[in-house]
């Protein structure tokens, strides 16, 4: 069959060279109006001439991304509406988590995340109405598996995985349609590293029939997929689940619980204890963080207890000591890591392990999502994490000792409608993570991804599974020395 694209509209963001240049040629052959998007004006307008020159039709955007109102309305008032959107524009500024700055980090989440969602919520209203929408969303292998030197970048392109997921959902009712790909193809961007033999082989015309395919009105059944390609082969990724273990949820459930027998749970020996090392837990004034700062103390951490809220974060500073542990907060909002970790240094000298825990919902559908909701979620979520990262980094570098956990969440990989930035955050976090992990090996700092499933007040108001089983255990008011029961075996046991 002979895909035609003849009545439809497309814009093709960072369309000036590379992925989104061939892009915009295989529509234009195929009959769509394109909008060539382009920061480079000149680039841009190469792209329009050359199709134009072959009897298309195509027009020049100069907007950022980051702009998506202007990049939908040159459509608009070009070709009267728009029907696919491919947000594919990009840049990148690779550095260790170490020597990143914050500009380089908020730049790459403004052109690949912001720059997506804006584009795509101005698309939105449009699809909505006709009923029909494409969208196609570009991330990357080092979004899914991470690489070094682009936590910034691996952490919006797994954004994008998110984001595409939460969208396909909220776009069944309307027939709009969103894929998430990673390709890998020879670009101004990938000129430099790959080899010259490699980047024969990958041109990025041989992305473009998927993404053609994909957008077509009678096009494969696909929504909320990722798609890894390159070269001509094509696979989709899907996430796995392993077995899991389940635990007796009573006193024996410590990090030292070694298995699945209920009841009660055996005990690794010695068991796991955290003395003379200092955890940062954030968000950590109610819920989770809270459960997390008992546990922590319990074994004998000193816990800096972080939460913009005064009264949670001291009520369980209150609650710890009374129990004999050791624990003082560090009120702020979890963005300001440097001050988190300036309070850790300050009370106990050091800091080991990060709990990166804080979070807030702002769950809107994508069409009432203003873009301040958009970004308190990605700056409690994302930046947060990232801001205390970075500030333990060097510690942990330096004492060649760290552990960080980052929270995820369940709907990241399904996605969820309504909860389109929390679930972008989560999934940057997985990447992040990665990418963190990548770093870490010789400096024996570990980064792990926690997806929670909790009765904590964020999912109160959408419980889903494993409540049950996560039930809190802390009780009203906790004694360490009543409840002396040690021990879930990590496998990190004898370097806890
Ligand atoms: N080439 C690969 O192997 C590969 C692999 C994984 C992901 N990607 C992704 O594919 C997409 C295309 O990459 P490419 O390889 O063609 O790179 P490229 O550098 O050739 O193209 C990116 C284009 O985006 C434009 N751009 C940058 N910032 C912009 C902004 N704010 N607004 C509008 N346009 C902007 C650039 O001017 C450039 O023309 C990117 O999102 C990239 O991250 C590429």
């Amino acid at each position: 069959m002979s895909l035609s694209f003849k009545g439809h509209t497309v814009v093709v963001t960072g369309a000036g060279g590379g992925l989104g240049r061939a892009y915009a040629l295989a529509y234009a052959a195929r009959g769509a109006n394109i909008v060539v998007n382009d920061v480079s004006k000149d680039a841009a307008q190469k792209v329009v001439d050359e199709i134009t020159s072959k009897g298309g039709k195509a027009v020049v955007n100069t907007n950022s991304v980051a702009d998506g109102a202007a990049v939908i309305q040159t459509a608009i008032d070009a070709f009267g509406g728009v029907t696919i959107l491919i947000n594919n524009a990009g840049i990148l500024r690779d550095k260790s988590l170490k020597n990143i700055t914050d500009q380089e980090w908020d730049i790459i989440q403004l052109v690949h995340l912001k720059g997506a969602f804006s584009c795509t919520k101005a698309a939105w209203p449009i699809f909505r109405k006709q009923k029909f929408g494409r969208i196609i969303n570009t991330s990357s292998a080092a979004g899914l598996y991470g690489n070094m030197g682009q936590t910034n970048y691996s952490a919006a392109k797994m954004g994008l995985v998110a984001f595409t997921k939460t969208l396909a959902r909220e776009g069944v009712k309307y027939n709009i349609k969103a894929n998430a790909i990673a390709p890998i193809a020879a670009s101004p961007m990938t000129a430099t590293v790959m080899p010259p033999d490699m980047l024969k082989a990958v041109g990025p015309e041989f992305i473009a029939p998927l993404v053609l395919a994909l957008t077509h009105p009678e096009g494969p059944d696909s929504t909320g997929r990722v798609y890894e390609l390159g070269a001509g082969y094509v696979t989709e990724i899907r996430w796995e689940r392993t077995k899991g273990a389940l635990f007796r949820t009573d006193d024996t459930f410590t990090p030292s619980a070694k298995a699945a027998s209920l009841p009660p749970n055996d005990a690794a020996k010695p068991e796991v204890r955290y003395d003379g090392k200092t955890v940062i837990v954030t968000g950590a004034g109610n819920g989770l963080g809270r459960a997390y700062s008992h546990m922590f103390a319990k074994l004998g951490a000193n816990v800096v207890v972080n939460d913009v809220s005064e009264k949670g974060a001291k009520a369980v500073v209150d609650e710890i000591t009374k129990a004999g542990g050791k624990a003082v907060a560090a009120v702020a909002s979890a963005e300001d890591g440097e001050g988190i970790v300036k309070t850790a240094l300050d009370a106990f000298g050091g800091v080991h392990v990060l709990i990166a825990n804080a979070g807030i919902l702002r769950d809107k559908s994508f069409l009432a999502m203003t873009e301040k909701e958009w970004d308190d979620v990605i700056a409690v979520h994302l930046r947060a994490t990232y801001k205390c990262t970075k500030a333990c980094w060097p510690i942990f570098q330096k004492q060649k000792y760290g552990r960080i956990v980052t929270t995820c969440s369940t709907d990241v990989m399904a996605g969820a409608t309504g909860v389109h930035s929390l679930f972008v955050n989560r999934a940057r976090l997985s990447p992040r993570r990665e990418r963190i992990a990548a770093q870490g090996p010789q400096k024996l700092v570990r980064a792990k991804p926690a997806i929670r499933a909790t009765g904590s007040k964020c999912a109160r108001t959408r419980n889903r599974w494993v409540l049950r089983a996560c039930a809190s255990t802390i009780p009203a008011s906790p004694s360490y020395t009543s409840r002396a029961r040690p021990s879930l075996c990590v496998r990190t046991r004898s370097s806890c």
